[in-house]
């Protein structure tokens, strides 16, 4: 298996002993502690868009929460090139809706916009898989409830935890985060909106 924009090797890590996984990220600092989470993984520095296999080399593909990150048709079709001929690709994202209501837009208010532009609707994401070669897409909708402490949302906050805070002003961050400081309760719950694309032919 395959794992495209592996970050810290958190899959790699739950999938040890029950699959031979691959993981690739453009980020080498990710790839150093993917390495330390996931020592029976292989890890490849390289990107998305190019990856350094040949043709038809897995079973399966992932990207969980990275191809909001891509030029999605060109890793689509990397992905469909690497994976052999009865290989599977899931794609891991979040579904628009999940913005409606996502924790962090009060504080900073342009991250909706931000996001909303990256992350591509169901329909969007099943005409870009056919796109690139896969014939059949199956889509999927999974709702996940958790909940947060004051101290870790500050602390997720502190630590720009999403890349959307890249996308974002200094200012625009730094009023957010004494917003919250001052505001958010000691818990709150939250819901995360989940798209899951399995697409394979
Ligand atoms: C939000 S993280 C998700 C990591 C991991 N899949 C997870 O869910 O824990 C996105 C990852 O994609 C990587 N990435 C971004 N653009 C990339 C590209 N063009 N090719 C490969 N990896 C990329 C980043 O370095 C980062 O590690």
């Amino acid at each position: 298996m395959l794992d495209i924009g592996c970050g810290t090797g958190r899959l790699e890590a739950a999938l040890a002993g029950r699959a031979r996984v691959w993981g690739v990220d453009a980020e080498p600092a990710m790839l150093d502690v993917a390495r330390r989470n996931a020592p029976d993984a292989t890890f490849k520095h390289g990107r998305a868009e190019q990856l350094p296999f040949k043709d038809g080399w897995f079973e399966r593909a992932v990207m969980w929460l990275s191809a909001h990150l891509f030029d999605r048709q060109k890793a689509f079709a990397e992905a469909r090139r690497v994976l052999g001929r009865e290989g599977r690709l899931a794609v891991v994202t979040f579904d628009p809706s999940y913005f409606d209501a996502f924790w962090l837009n009060t504080l900073f208010p342009s991250m909706e916009c931000a996001d909303r532009a990256r992350f591509s609707t169901a329909a969007e994401l099943e005409g870009e898989l056919r796109a690139a070669g896969f014939a059949y897409v199956e889509l999927a909708n999974l709702s996940q409830r958790g909940a947060h402490t004051r101290a870790e949302a500050l602390e997720r906050i502190r630590g720009r935890h999403i890349s959307t805070f890249d996308l974002i002003s200094q200012e625009e961050y730094e009023a957010g985060l004494a917003r919250a400081e001052q505001e958010l309760p000691e818990c709150f719950e939250y819901r995360v909106e989940w798209l899951i694309a399995v697409a394979d032919g």
